[in-house]
């Protein structure tokens, strides 16, 4: 990564790692969701949140996997605070399931970080019937922030704090249907192509936070919802994609480790820089520039009423 570590404007770079970004930030008396955290950027995010003293709640969908990842945690750092629920954001019951089971835990929520994601898998259909992609990486987050957005407006109100939502997007959002979102065929199998399926969720990401940082502000709600491109990290996402076959050759020059990886996510979650910012999109802990797409409002109210109806069916 070294050609390209020069410093932005927020003196982090894209060499910067997640512990970097973060240091100095007390982050005890905060509780904090991650979706995916059993894998790569998320269960970065999960150590470095504990690492600041943030009481972790990771949603995963196996939570054997989860449960080896807080034990991996609970090591390095014995006061970690972690808690391991299943959530499988491809299924609207899991997600349901899992607003019910974070319910009865009583906690209070100060951050969401809507982090699981696939990547270019081949065409396939959730358990409600949407197409995979766009159900996991989109719909799923959507129904859970819409699940739990009660209980952080009231933490936020309570603690006269600020509330954070987080979406990992990609500079994927870029490649897209020459439509943006397909709305009228989403689950269609015709004239599908991942990557461009990949983008459109990726691109849903961004249009959901911006969307919501509007309606937080007409209502006077103090959370905010920014998203991100987390850099080319190796990771398991490339697990359906051709990137696959350079991750442990060529990919090592290119690529970021994933504690570089997870850095813009611990940035926009927890920096005091970011006080009061919303509806942004950074790239390596700096602000960068959305698509044309993605900062259209009318596109970003019509994904919301998309996809509440969608979750409401
Ligand atoms: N790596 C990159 O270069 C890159 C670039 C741009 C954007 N991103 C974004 O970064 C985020 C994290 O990706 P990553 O690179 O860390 O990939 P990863 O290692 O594959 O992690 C993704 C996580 O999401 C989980 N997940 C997948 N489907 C799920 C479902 N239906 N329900 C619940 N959890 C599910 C996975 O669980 P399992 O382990 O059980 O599969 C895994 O924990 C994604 O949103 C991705 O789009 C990554
Ligand atoms: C869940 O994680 C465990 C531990 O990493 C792994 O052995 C198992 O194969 C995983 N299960 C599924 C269904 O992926
Ligand atoms: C993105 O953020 C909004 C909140 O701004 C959330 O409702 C939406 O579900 C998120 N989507 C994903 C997939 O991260
Ligand atoms: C991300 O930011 C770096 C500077 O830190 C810039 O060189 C790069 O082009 C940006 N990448 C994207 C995809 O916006």
């Amino acid at each position: 990564m070294w050609p390209f570590n020069r410093k932005g404007a927020s003196g982090f770079s894209s060499s910067s790692t997640a512990e970097e970004v973060t240091q100095g930030i007390d982050g005890r008396g905060l509780i904090a969701i991650i979706t995916g955290a059993s894998s790569g950027i998320g269960t970065e995010t999960a150590r470095v949140f504990a690492l600041r003293g943030i009481h972790v709640v990771m949603g995963v969908r196996n939570v054997t996997a989860g449960k080896a990842v807080k034990e991996t945690i609970i090591k390095e750092i014995p006061t970690a605070k972690i808690d391991v629920l299943e959530l499988d954001l491809s299924s609207m019951a899991s997600v349901r399931k899992f607003a019910l089971d974070f319910g009865s835990l009583e906690l209070p929520l100060n951050i969401l970080v809507n982090n699981a994601g696939i990547m270019a898998t081949p065409f396939l259909l959730s358990h409600d019937g949407i197409e995979l992609q766009f159900a996991t990486n989109h719909i799923g987050h959507f129904l859970l922030t819409h699940l739990l957005l009660e209980n952080m407006k009231e933490t936020s109100r309570r603690s006269n704090s600020e509330g954070r939502i987080v979406n990992l997007s990609s500079e994927g959002h870029k490649v897209v249907y020459p439509e943006g979102i397909r709305f009228d065929r989403i689950n269609d199998e015709s004239g599908y192509y991942s990557y461009f399926a990949y983008g459109q969720s990726k691109l849903a990401n961004i249009l959901h936070a911006n969307e919501l940082s509007r309606r937080f502000k007409e209502e006077g709600v103090k959370i905010t919802a920014n998203s991100l491109h987390p850099g080319f990290i190796s990771t398991n996402l490339f697990r359906h994609s051709f990137v696959n076959v350079i991750q442990n050759t060529l990919g090592k020059l290119v690529m970021k480790n994933v504690q570089q990886g997870a850095a813009t996510t611990c940035y926009v979650a927890l920096h005091p820089q970011l006080n009061g910012v919303a509806g942004q999109y950074f790239n390596n802990s700096n602000l960068a520039t959305m698509s044309a797409k993605a900062s259209d409002t009318e596109l970003a109210k019509k994904l919301w009423d998309f996809s509440l109806n969608m979750v409401s069916a």
